[in-house]
């Protein structure tokens, strides 16, 4: 043979390989780019996320409809600017075909990009009525606070409570849960006393908490977001509110699972309305709750669920389109799907994309040493109710 045939046979065998190499990637890795807080005062809820988005590819394998998948977890810091250009980055340096979208003002930030990309975005942390119609690619995995804040309301003027002083952290989601829970709990013939806002990063709950003993409500109604909750409850027992006899009640993030097993007594007794408790009885969460320990350390909360079941609709909606990433024919096929979730059962709605889901009031007690919210009445199948009076 030539030595010029060599060289020719050599660079061909080279292209034909690059080429290949180069096919294999496009069509054969689906990444998906998840955008949440690692850092600072919500960087439990990145941590949360992470750990779950993982534990369901180690359960379920990194191969759907032919496809490897690949997951990349980046950290903004909570700052909602971050967040777009990350999404920017994801979307044209590393050809994501998915997002994850995190805290409510990051998933505010990413929406026009995820638009304007096609990119099918799924919301696995916020709670916010509006954010999953900020664009028709977003598809949301976590909850609303309007879902849990009515049924509390409700429960507490059921149980007798007619003042009611509400602290509420000052954002997007904390605006919501108070003014879900106001709605209600006025129209169940009670009173709020005052509403009091504390601000979001590095929160000091105690001039707040002094505010309201002062206020001599019968109930006082929290919300704090996750990897708070820990703190809010060591200011809540140094206040003495833990014995005041005032109701402590709220959505679940102040009895976070994340957080219980380090707030001893505090807690008891401590009514929530929440989607996710890790002493739900089911086998599935059983089992869940055990990888997750094993796999992080941690008690699985109602952020990880957000993720993994994420995970399991990106999974579930590439079997249906047999592989294809395409926006249209991915959200086509998440809306309305259904699945048994650690949480209990869940669907996506398919006129809105929102999280459909249970939601349980629980009481908080003591078992085994450590506390947990423990279910006690189940309302079944609940859609975000912001939606719903929009759409009456
Ligand atoms: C949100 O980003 O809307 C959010 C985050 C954490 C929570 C609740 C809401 O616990």
């Amino acid at each position: 043979m030539s030595s010029s045939r060599h060289v020719l046979l050599a660079s061909l065998a080279i292209a034909v390989l690059a080429l290949s190499s180069a096919g294999a990637f496009a069509q054969d890795t689906i990444k998906i780019g998840i955008v949440v807080p690692m850092t600072g005062t919500s960087g439990a809820v990145g941590r949360e996320i992470s750990d779950a988005t993982h534990l369901y590819m180690a359960q379920h394998g990194d191969t759907v409809a032919g496809k490897k998948i690949e997951l990349i977890v980046k950290d903004d810091q909570s700052v909602p600017d971050n967040a777009k250009r990350l999404a920017q980055e994801l979307i044209v340096n590393d050809h994501v075909s998915f997002l994850g979208a995190g805290l409510t003002p990051s998933a505010m930030a990413m929406a026009p990009i995820a638009t304007e990309a096609k990119v099918p975005t799924v919301v696995v942390v916020s709670g916010t009525s509006i954010v999953t119609e900020k664009s028709p690619y977003y598809v949301r995995t976590s909850f609303t606070l309007g879902q849990q804040s009515g049924i509390i309301a409700d429960w507490a003027i059921q149980a007798g409570s007619r003042k009611a002083v509400a602290i509420l952290s000052d954002w997007a989601p904390g605006a919501e849960a108070g003014k879900v829970f106001a709605d209600h709990f006025t129209k169940g013939g009670g009173q709020i006393l005052d509403t009091l806002k504390v601000p979001l990063a590095n929160p000091d709950f105690s001039p707040f908490l002094q505010r309201a003993h002062d206020l001599a409500p019968d109930t006082l109604f929290v919300f704090v977001p996750a990897g708070q909750a820990g703190t809010f409850a060591k200011q809540f027992a140094e206040r003495g509110l833990e014995k005041s006899g005032i109701k402590l009640i709220g959505p679940g993030d102040i009895v976070d699972d994340d957080d219980l097993p380090t707030t001893g007594d505090t807690l008891l007794g401590v009514v929530t309305a929440g989607l996710y408790s890790a002493a739900h009885p089911s086998q599935l969460n059983k089992d869940y709750v055990a990888a997750y320990k094993k796999a992080t350390g941690h008690r699985a909360n109602f952020i990880s669920v957000g993720g993994y079941d994420g995970m399991h609709l990106i999974y579930e909606a590439l079997k249906k389109t047999g592989g294809k990433t395409d926006a249209d024919a991915v959200i086509g096929a998440m809306k309305g799907m259904k699945w048994e979730s650690p949480r209990g059962p869940m669907s996506i709605d398919p006129d809105t994309r929102d999280v459909v889901q249970n939601i349980y009031i629980r009481k908080v007690e003591m078992v085994n040493g450590e506390p947990w919210a423990i279910e006690f009445k189940t309302f079944p199948a609940v859609k975000d109710p912001l939606k719903e009076v929009a759409a009456k």
